[in-house]
């Protein structure tokens, strides 16, 4: 590896140590913390390894145009910033990244701010936000010479994960909890030809397992507790800053499970800071489901000083963890940028993503927790109709058919939890009828339908 350019940095105690000495769990000897990727030359003003922010952000416009296998990928087009790799020669892309940011015109109107985006993750080729991290992490185990990749998972690391692994010629295995994820996401691992297993145990079980199982054979560990996967994280946050010219957006929402990515978004915008290709950095909030809050909970009793696991449970099941991994990370990123945490409930998962999807925009339920999030805090007057607010869409909408439907035939959710929302949750439903093979009966249909 490349030691010279980066060095990893225990988040808790401080330790450095370099890529190679990391164990096979990505913890610390000392602490038991996670790590994070650190390039020392770019602290030096004027050392040879700190990049010159003109000259990229001329680069990585001009890489647009390339014919390039690595310069059509949306994260190594910014490769200057991840210097993880000997050679770039053994990158594993899909050509991931580069996804679009859609303005949201109704729920700006509706909310009553003027500018609100989505950046869409789940346009990725796996259709998840996880893509970006994989291609990185994917690269550093090929580049090591590992043989097998593995990760527990809630559906989407999973699908990701197989198929990058399937496109580096590695064999890869997956625990997931059963019965718990989506179909979707469980035919990608097939389709990518995985060992998929079914666990009996929650994701937060399946990682313990699975942190067991790569101390005892040469399998690299691909959950977001690897420090390479966030490298690939972070530049949605360079994607972003671009599409603004490089005048940052003052808010950006992201849902939070185990908290690799809002970890890892924090981490691309405190670097663009850091380098000088931007001013500063936007406000970073997380929302999680109410069932798996430990993160919001962990704000309420302690600041965020300590966090005590939960038992999760929630529909949005890409989100349904009660202990994650990286919260300490996450925490830093709230606090540096003033964001706030918050929860919202299965209802205002199900309306906020039927509202994205009548958009145009559609995706998982664990992505419309930020739309769901942001009417909060707009309801709470915590946000003033000027602000540039961007919403981080992490899945794709044929991730998760099942809820879709379950939600327009009204039987996702329970009339307790729906109290007050009835007729909100009426008015979106648009459920498949049965109809006459007639002209008449069919315009009919389109007569009865609400607008
Ligand atoms: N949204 C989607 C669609 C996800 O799949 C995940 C996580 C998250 C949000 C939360 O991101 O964990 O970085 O805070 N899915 C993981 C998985 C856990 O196994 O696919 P996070």
């Amino acid at each position: 590896m490349n030691d010279n350019l980066h060095q990893l940095r225990c988040f808790g105690c401080g330790a450095r140590i370099s890529g190679t000495e990391a164990q096979p769990d990505f913890r610390c000897v000392l602490c038991g913390d996670l790590f994070e990727v650190e390039y020392p030359g770019w602290g030096q003003r004027g050392g040879n390894d700190r990049p010159n922010p003109g000259a990229l952000k001329w680069l990585w416009r001009e890489r647009r145009c390339s014919s390039e296998a690595l310069d059509h990928s949306g994260v190594w087009r910014f490769r200057e910033l991840l210097p993880i790799l000997d050679s770039f020669g053994d990158v594993v892309t899909l050509r991931e990244g580069n996804t679009p940011l859609y303005q949201l015109t109704r729920a700006s109107k509706a909310l009553g701010i003027d500018q609100l985006y989505a950046k869409h993750q789940g346009m990725n080729p796996t259709g998840s936000f996880k893509d970006t991290g994989m291609t990185a992490a994917m690269s550093v185990a090929k580049e090591r010479g590992f043989k097998w990749v593995a990760c527990a998972s809630t559906g989407n690391t999973s699908a990701a994960m197989a198929a990058y692994a399937a496109r580096a010629g590695l064999r890869s295995l997956v625990l997931i909890p059963e019965g718990k994820i989506a179909w979707g996401k469980l035919s990608q691992a097939m389709d990518y030809g995985a060992v998929t297993c079914q666990i009996k145990a929650d994701f937060d079980g399946c990682l313990r397992l699975l942190t067991q199982i790569v101390k005892e054979a040469p399998i690299h560990l691909l959950n977001s507790v690897n420090p390479y996967r966030l490298e690939g994280q972070k530049t949605p946050a360079f994607e972003i800053a671009e599409a603004f010219d490089w005048n940052v957006p003052d808010h950006l929402i992201v849902p939070g499970g185990n908290l690799g990515n809002s970890s890892a978004l924090g981490k691309g915008f405190r670097e663009l800071r850091e380098l000088g290709l931007v001013a500063r950095m936007p406000r970073i909030s997380v929302v999680q489901a109410a069932g798996a809050n430990p993160l919001v909970r962990s704000f309420e009793e302690s600041h965020g000083t300590a966090l005590e696991p939960v038992e999760a449970h929630t529909r949005a099941t890409a989100i349904r963890i009660g202990n994650p991994a990286s919260w300490r990370k996450a925490v830093r990123v709230i606090q540096d940028t003033d964001g706030w945490c918050l929860d919202v409930s299965e209802a205002e998962i199900a309306i906020a993503k039927t509202e994205l999807g009548a958009e145009g925009l559609g995706c998982e339920p664990a992505s419309a927790v930020t739309l769901a999030g942001l009417k909060k805090l707009c309801a709470r007057g915590a946000i003033a109709s000027s602000e540039t607010v961007v919403l981080v869409l992490t899945g794709h909408t044929l991730k998760d058919a099942d809820y879709t439907i379950d939600f327009h035939r009204g039987e996702l959710l329970k009339e307790n939890e729906t109290v007050g929302l009835e007729a909100e949750i009426a008015s979106l439903r648009r459920n498949a009828q049965a109809v006459e093979a007639t002209p008449a009966a069919v315009l009919a249909a389109m007569k009865g339908s609400a607008g």
